[in-house]
């Protein structure tokens, strides 16, 4: 299935290792980082794991839950998570999805047969509260997440939702913000009274204040 930023995420009911969920109702009115995984007891996707456990405060205080899959069993993952518990010294406790028959890999189009036939890739959704598709990102088996672009993004996507901005490159909580070019000069006199930076009449840079 082909999956584009915009779209509803797809719904699914699914046996996890905190226990069964449907994932819409599962998401409830937060937002999701919804990642894949090759296998378990693999060293790179190990460390993710790991990764994200550590980072539970920061997706909690952005209003997200993480969730992992890869094309395993439930008991697999449980096993595994003891592992990932005492190799990243880490408590995880968010869900992991059982894939076995890899139906919501292949649901998500995380399955790349110039990768593996059978094992998800490292795929990413990044999904709001409304269940849209807002991210997605993929990366080859080989290569770990940089867990500090996902927070990057969660951060710049919620605040493109609270005011008629865009988040130019590289940018950071803090930075200066992008007026978006459908914001008519006389509507960014009344949106944005702490004015901008006019640097073109296209690229007007605006500070939003902490
Ligand atoms: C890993 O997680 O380390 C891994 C998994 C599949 C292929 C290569 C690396």
């Amino acid at each position: 299935m082909t999956l584009r930023i915009g779209d509803t995420a797809p719904d699914f009911q699914v046996e996890t290792t905190t226990g069964p969920i449907s994932f819409h109702d599962w998401i409830g009115d937060q937002w999701a980082f919804f990642f894949s995984h090759p296998a378990d007891y693999t060293p790179v996707c190990t460390t993710e794991m790991g990764r994200t456990a550590q980072l539970a405060a920061e997706f909690e205080s952005r209003n997200c839950k993480p969730i992992g899959l890869s094309t395993d069993t439930v008991e697999e993952h449980q096993g595994w998570i003891k592992d990932v518990n005492d190799t990243q010294n880490t408590d995880l406790r968010f869900p992991i999805i059982g894939d076995a028959d890899s139906k919501i890999a292949k649901l998500y189009d995380m399955i790349h047969p110039n990768e593996s036939d059978t094992a998800a890739v490292r795929s990413v959704f990044i999904i709001d509260p409304n269940k849209k598709i807002r991210l997605m990102m993929t990366y080859p088996m080989t290569v770990g997440r940089n867990f500090d672009e996902i927070l990057r993004v969660l951060d710049a996507l919620q605040t493109t939702d609270s005011a008629e901005v865009a988040c130019p490159a590289d940018w950071r909580p803090g930075d200066k913000v992008i007026i978006r070019p459908s914001v008519t000069p006389d509507e960014a006199k009344k949106k944005f009274p702490q004015g901008w930076d006019e640097q073109r009449p296209y690229l007007r840079l605006t500070d939003l204040g902490s």
